[in-house]
């Protein structure tokens, strides 16, 4: 089992850096392929795989059987996995719609052909100087490198699963039902403050702006309040205003950013509101325990933890550049932008 491990493994790598050089010589810039962050492209292992077996079981077999089933393996394996990820994730990898001779965009005749190829490729080249290569290495290293490898790509999996059903339940509840009036009620008046509609002109993590973090932080601790039936009133505006400054954190403003812009914050958002006790708790604890002295409310713990889960789903969502029937969608955060 192992040996296959380590076989999807290694070509799922070999895959990536072939789509890396393919994409970005494409693209004239560097384009990380794929659905996972690391470099790997799972559908190469999968491919390989599959073909190993052909391969094992083709011996002697002409070169028109060959031809067909080498087609049906690599293009179906393409169909199957362009199919599953826009039914369940509605995200396209890839997409054909420019190319002649195709099928519902995720297949089409030129790249079979490409697929046909390198599966020619992958038997008379690769696996031939694979096996040797195998041999050569350390069996124990094999093994490790297997397990830990096809674990990333596991944990990467979830992580990328989980984070996208998470965003698409937050926009969903956003764009519809009484949640939405009931938190647009209390954040409204606030957004349109033009104090904190400056936070659009900053960037904050990635390419988010500061006003959607803000935004973000609000929709997520309102939600969490509703549920534990807290102060939603104080914990919108705690959250709004929890990172009101107006630097760029990367390369300007005070020494120690991390600990002193609660207080800047607290200072800009007593010029926008009068904010109360527990208000002003929410804004200053929110860096907890860089501030040391730990949130007093549980409207402050709850914006401190879901602004740091915010902020950690933000940097482990590394942009890529994947064609996605999303990206025509406006964003939930710039539709309240536009407020
Ligand atoms: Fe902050
Ligand atoms: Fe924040």
């Amino acid at each position: 089992m192992l040996y296959y491990l380590f076989l999807f493994t290694f070509f799922s790598i070999i895959g990536w850096v072939l789509e890396v050089i393919f994409r970005s010589l494409n693209a004239r810039a560097f384009v990380n392929p794929g659905f996972l962050r690391g470099p790997y492209l799972p559908i190469y292992g999968i491919g390989a795989l599959i073909l190993t077996s052909c391969v094992a079981h083709m011996q002697g077999s002409n070169l028109l059987i060959k031809c067909l089933v080498y087609l049906l393996v690599t293009t179906g394996l393409e169909f199957i996995t362009g199919f599953i990820f826009e039914g369940c994730l509605n995200i396209r990898l890839w997409n054909y719609s420019e190319k002649k001779f195709r099928i519902k965009n995720y297949i089409c005749l030129q790249f079979s052909i490409y697929w046909l190829l390198l599966a020619f490729a992958f038997e008379y080249l690769a696996l031939p100087m694979y096996l040797p290569f195998l041999n050569l290495l350390n069996p124990v290293a094999v093994d490790i490198f297997a397990i830990v490898v096809s674990g990333v790509i596991f944990a990467d999996w979830t992580v990328r699963c989980a984070g996208i059903i998470w965003e698409r339940k937050g926009k969903r509840r956003l764009l519809s039902g009484d949640d939405e009036s009931e938190f647009m009620d209390i954040a409204g008046p606030l957004i349109e403050h033009p104090a904190v509609q400056r936070l659009a002109g900053f960037g904050h993590h990635r390419d988010k702006t500061r006003l959607d973090h803000s935004v973000e932080v609000a929709w997520h601790s309102f939600l969490l309040s509703k549920r534990l039936s807290l102060d939603c009133d104080a914990i919108v505006k705690g959250a709004l205003l929890h990172d009101l400054f107006f630097y760029d954190w990367l390369r300007e403003g005070p020494r120690l950013h991390g600990f002193r812009h609660p207080w800047i914050s607290l200072r800009n958002a007593r010029e926008v509101t009068i904010l109360s006790k527990k208000e002003e708790d929410i804004i200053i604890k929110h860096m907890w325990p860089l501030t040391i002295i730990p949130p007093r409310y549980m409207e402050s713990w709850v914006v401190c933890l879901v602004d740091t889960c915010c902020t950690v789903k933000d940097y482990l969502s590394v942009r890529q550049i994947v064609w996605s029937s999303q990206d025509k969608r406006p964003g939930v955060f710039s539709w309240l932008n536009q407020l």
